[in-house]
């Protein structure tokens, strides 16, 4: 069943190329705008919709966090996005005109069920992103956008996290689509950009040995840290949370413009850290600063691992190891930054002996607090 793989989990993120276009598959007609009958509201109630409340745990709220830039850029409608473990207990403010997006993989989550609940309660409709047909959370959900990733076996998520972000991009595409933004050009542009994405994660696995090089090269290390800005910042709380689940290893993320207001105490001579750095097309500000960040940290004797886009020169002076990924529009990088930091903690986890597929003291589905 693992296809001759070692593991699922190496069986699954190889499988990633095929999960998001299987995500995608009818979502996209002919003319190259989006058809999402699914979501289950009239175009006047998606018109009428002034907050979006994202609501997941985990892997699944990573995604919910980069969701955020897309929805916010793409439709400008308010999103919050909040662990549904917290959500659930505080007293969050909806109404009828709130969505309220939960995603979750396995669709069984306690606290993502009971947050929509939750928001059930106070009149607002529910939108789940889910990957398990017929589970609790999309019968309970008003509406449901299937992530077609197949099943995960795994316990730490891969295929289902980058199908999520599929999903969620698809939702903040669909409501700019309908609504009209000033974006329609872009839109119609990252429309088509998505729907060759599967060959760009597939490029990046076939680039994938020097990492495993390098993570078998850091199997003693205590700490390893994630930067990023932006959806990187997502990426490197991602990047973090597998390597943390996996390797056993103490990981952080940060967000890069954070480095003053604290984290850079941590930084010591070889300390490894990971840094995703935004395409220096686009918002070009943000690359810039992220590069100060790099030799910020790297004059501190920190041992830079930097993920950049293909064609990044500006980077190559201050990485002493360098991963590129392919250009994407900035919003879909973490489609591509996230794979090469999968693989790493995989490898990690490998080196050290881990249980990859079974960490030590973690379940598939979190069915209870
Ligand atoms: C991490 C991981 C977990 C899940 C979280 C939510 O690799 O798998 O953090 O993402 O438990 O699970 P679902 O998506 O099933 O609600």
């Amino acid at each position: 069943e693992k296809g001759g793989y070692d593991y699922f989990m190496l069986k699954e993120i190889a499988e990633q190329p095929k999960a998001v276009a299987d995500t995608l598959l009818g979502r996209i007609d002919a003319g190259g705008s989006l058809t999402l009958d699914e979501v289950r509201m009239s175009a006047s109630e998606l018109r009428e919709v002034d907050k979006v409340v994202i609501v997941a745990c985990g892997t699944a709220f990573h995604a919910g966090l980069i969701a955020k830039y897309a929805i916010e850029h793409w439709t400008r409608i308010p999103c919050e996005v909040e662990l549904a473990s917290e959500f659930r207990y505080r007293d969050p403010i909806l109404g009828a005109r709130s969505l309220v997006i939960a995603i979750s993989q396995s669709g069984e989550t306690m606290d993502t069920l009971m947050a929509l609940r939750h928001a059930r309660e106070q009149g607002s409709k529910v939108l789940a992103i889910c990957n398990t047909n017929g589970s609790t959370i999309p019968r309970e959900s008003d509406a449901v956008l299937y992530t077609h990733a197949g099943p995960e076996v795994a316990v730490a998520s891969t295929k289902a996290f980058l199908t999520q972000l599929v999903a969620c991009y698809l939702v903040a595409l669909y409501l700019g689509q309908v609504r009209g933004t000033k974006w329609g050009d872009e839109i119609s542009a990252v429309i088509r950009d998505l729907s060759q994405i599967s060959g760009e994660v597939e490029r990046v696995l076939e680039t994938m040995e020097p990492v495993r090089e390098l993570a078998r090269s850091l199997a003693d290390k205590k700490t390893v840290l994630f930067l990023g800005r932006h959806v990187g910042y997502p990426v490197a709380l991602e990047g973090a949370l597998k390597l943390k689940e996996l390797a056993y290893m103490h990981a952080e993320g940060f967000a890069a413009g954070e480095l003053k207001h604290g984290p850079i105490a941590l930084i010591e001579p070889d300390l490894p850290v990971v840094v995703v750095v935004p395409s220096p097309r686009g918002r070009s500000v943000l690359h810039d600063k992220i590069v100060s960040n790099i030799q910020e940290i790297r004059a501190r004797g920190a041992r830079t691992i930097v993920i950049a886009e293909e064609g990044d020169e500006a980077v190559v002076p201050y990485a002493d190891h360098l991963v590129r990924i392919p250009a994407t529009p900035t919003l879909l990088q973490p489609l591509v930054a996230t794979v090469p930091l999968q693989v790493f903690a995989c490898e990690l986890a490998t080196a050290r002996g881990n249980e990859v597929d079974q960490p030590r003291n973690l379940a598939k589905s979190v069915t209870v607090e």
